[in-house]
């Protein structure tokens, strides 16, 4: 029987936090650490799931008779995808399917998208399946909203299966128009770190579903129907002042704001060009990283007390700035440190980490990657 090891990245984002389901602007990039499925065709239509992560555990699922909640814990994600691939009328063969991840759970750094678009990868190609990436990405992204129950948006999946190596990616996530920028930060002496800050968060928890319902909240009052698309015509969040809930007026702000951060710092990159240009064009990114930090935490207040500490200590140690990515309440936070000092700043935020009585955090090299793709 025939088998391939298919690919996906998980992403971490340099702007444009809580905006993708607010059909506003984000600009992730992707890593190179991610999951692999290995996926072998079966004769006998049975989808066999197994995880190096859950080694004791074998899922095995008749893809035609999926339904949402029929499978639950980290399953849910690969069976999800054959539940949506069925449901969009595309019929899903056998197989058996190995999957290995090499990103964090629960960091904030997409391992989730990166699952469902890697099986969803290998479930095509061995199905004979052929879906456009934009398609196979809003598949994905159903099979997390509607099987897994999570209500995300569409940057992690589009990131996993669109995004271009030493490339940030714009997508305006109303219209799913993709412009990719040059991100080569090594180039310029500048390496992306991302700090794993030990505080695990669930997206199915209630926090996420709250933001997106206040976000909703603030559309309706204001008039309009998503907030997302304000950032390129009210950059400065003049229109949220109109809204009378103090809240509500702050959740708008956030997100129009970071909408405009991912557009500037999208045309600071296309100005880097080679990757080469001057020192200011990566301070003035680093600033408009830790505005967009500052953002999620008062204006958005998705931010938790090891990713403010972690910003401030990162730039105090001589980084040029530094936010929390994913949908926060834990998980990690990109900084943008010069090389030459990145070994310090990593020394001094695990000493930071210990003199508070905290596990240490773990670190990645952010070095943006292709997306998802076959292995072998
Ligand atoms: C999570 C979700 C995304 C997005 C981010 C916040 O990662 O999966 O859709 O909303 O949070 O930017």
């Amino acid at each position: 029987m025939e088998t391939q090891v298919w690919f996906a990245p998980g992403r971490a984002n340099l702007m444009g936090e809580h905006t993708d389901y607010n059909e506003g602007f984000v600009l992730p990039f992707a890593l190179a650490q991610g999951v692999t499925a290995t996926a072998t065709a079966r004769d006998d239509g049975l989808l066999v799931l197994r995880s190096k992560q859950v080694p004791d555990e074998t899922v095995t699922v008749n893809p035609g008779s999926l339904a949402p909640g029929s499978v639950t814990g980290w399953a849910a994600y690969p069976a999800g995808v054959a539940w949506a691939l069925g449901a969009a009328g595309l019929a899903v063969r056998g197989a058996s399917v190995d999957v290995d991840s090499n990103l964090p759970a629960g960091a904030g750094v997409s391992s989730s998208a990166a699952l469902e678009c890697a099986v969803a990868l290998a479930l095509c190609s061995l199905s004979g399946i052929s879906v456009p990436r934009t398609a196979l990405a809003a598949l994905a992204k159903q099979a997390e909203n509607e099987f897994v129950g999570a209500p995300t948006g569409i940057i992690d999946q589009s990131a996993a299966l669109l995004c271009q190596q030493g490339h940030a990616m714009l997508l305006d996530c109303q219209t799913l128009e993709t412009t990719q920028v040059p991100l080569r930060p090594a180039a310029a002496g500048i390496s992306i770190l991302v700090i794993d800050t030990r505080v695990t968060h669930a997206l199915v928890s209630g926090e996420y579903a709250a933001r997106r319902a206040e976000c909703e909240a603030a559309a309706l009052a204001l008039g309009v129907p998503s907030l997302g698309p304000l950032a390129r015509t009210d950059p400065d969040a003049a229109l949220a002042g109109r809204l009378a809930d103090p809240v509500l007026r702050r959740r708008a702000r956030h997100v129009v704001t970071d909408g405009a951060r991912a557009m500037a710092i999208a045309g600071a990159l296309q100005d880097t060009g080679d990757g080469r240009s001057g020192d200011e064009t990566w301070r003035a990114i680093g600033s408009l990283l830790t505005e967009g930090h500052a953002s999620l935490r008062d204006d958005f207040e998705v931010s938790w007390r090891e990713a403010d500490v972690t910003v401030e200590a990162a730039i105090a140690a001589g980084g040029y700035g530094a936010k929390m990515i994913g949908g926060g309440f834990g998980g990690s936070v990109l900084a943008l440190v010069p090389a030459d000092r990145e070994g310090e700043i990593r020394a001094v935020l695990t000493e930071t980490y210990l003199s508070r009585g905290w596990l240490p955090p773990e670190f990645l090299d952010a070095v943006p990657s292709p997306a998802g793709r076959r292995l072998s």
